[in-house]
């Protein structure tokens, strides 16, 4: 791309790439390649072709957080409203929390996710083919020698038929190709391709491979004990952390190709039903906002609120520590259901 005058987003769009990425800094960067080739025009591709988006860069690898780092520090700084001096907390004990709702009046479920990207492997939207098969063959096989308490079962989508396929996406287990925004990142490239997902026995822990991010290791299960989810996911984080480097910054914390997710690339929700709140909702906002929450639509990122189940998870990743993040979900959900009871 030549940038004379103007780089080419859209009038409408207030991502903070446009934001942030002045001709002059364009101009300096734009010759740069990472050792795997990306470039910072592959990097905002995503957020010139989508006028919607809120940041719009994406990570080609981890060295393109120092390759960019001129544009993609202020956008960090800003998006995670860092304080200066910020610097990733690490973190990963288990954790002894009261189940918030033994009786499964509010909350649906409760899911805890971290994101996690190998050293040596391009990320999702730089990848090749190879290097997907490559890397789902390398975790395959990890999955395959875990200990008989964390064992499951590995699918590769490319060895199911539609049907098959279908009735995995039907219980929640598969995951689509992903949204426009990751496509004009690349991250769609070549899907299913070295897509699957790892389902442990009791269905508790999953790891998507080869979704947005190398692995997506997730814990979910029914009602409210975040301590219970939280733990079994601590457990398999540390197993495949024992034999995998993963992509990792001191300062930046766990890298991945979205910079909304490093640190400690986790996001804790639950779905939670609130009948009354749902009327309320400058309450609720007020109550989430006040313990660093923020509410997703039932179907996740970018989706709307269905049946008063909403979607409330930490708003905070970076420059705090897992268990604090946990802690401070357990406190907000508290005040969420004693302000649902009061009304
Ligand atoms: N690139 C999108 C945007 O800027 C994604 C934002 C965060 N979501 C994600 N799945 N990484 O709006």
């Amino acid at each position: 791309m030549k940038a004379d005058q103007e780089l080419p987003f859209h009038a409408s769009s207030r991502s903070k790439i446009k934001q942030y990425l002045t001709i002059a800094l364009y101009n300096d960067l734009k010759t740069l390649r990472t050792p795997s080739g990306y470039t910072l025009d592959q990097a905002i591709t995503s957020g010139i072709e989508n006028p919607d988006s809120s940041i719009g860069i994406y990570a080609g690898d981890m060295e393109s957080y120092d390759c960019f780092a001129p544009v993609l520090l202020p956008i960090i700084e800003d998006y995670h409203r860092l304080n200066p001096g910020w610097s990733h907390k690490p973190g990963l004990q288990e954790a002894v929390l009261p189940d918030l709702d033994p009786e499964q009046t509010f909350i649906r479920s409760s899911r805890i996710r971290v994101a996690r990207n190998l050293c040596g492997f391009p990320f999702s939207g730089n990848m090749n083919p190879d290097q997907r098969l490559a890397l789902e063959k390398r975790v395959k096989h990890l999955f395959k020698n875990l200990s008989e308490k964390l064992s499951g079962t590995y699918t590769s989508f490319t060895d199911l038929d539609e049907k098959q396929f279908n009735a995995l996406l039907e219980k929640g287990l598969a995951f689509r190709k992903g949204d426009r925004f990751m496509a004009s990142a690349g991250i769609n490239r070549d899907y299913p391709l070295g897509r699957g997902i790892f389902i442990s026995r009791d269905n508790v822990v999953r790891i998507w491979v080869n979704e947005e991010d190398h692995l997506r290791i997730i814990a979910q299960s029914q009602g409210g004990d975040l301590a219970y989810v939280f733990n079994r996911l601590i457990q398999i984080v540390r197993a495949l952390e024992d034999k995998l480097d993963f992509a990792f910054d001191p300062k930046k914390g766990f890298l991945t190709a979205c910079p909304t997710n490093i640190g400690t690339a986790m996001r804790a929700g639950v779905h939670i039903h609130l009948k009354q709140l749902e009327k309320k909702r400058s309450l609720l906002e007020a109550i989430t906002r006040a313990y660093h929450l923020q509410i997703r639509g039932t179907d996740g990122e970018k989706t709307a609120v269905e049946k008063a189940v909403f979607d409330i998870s930490n708003a905070r990743r970076l420059d705090i520590s897992a268990n604090t993040i946990v802690k401070d979900l357990h406190k907000g959900l508290q005040a969420i259901i004693q302000a649902e009871r009061n009304l």
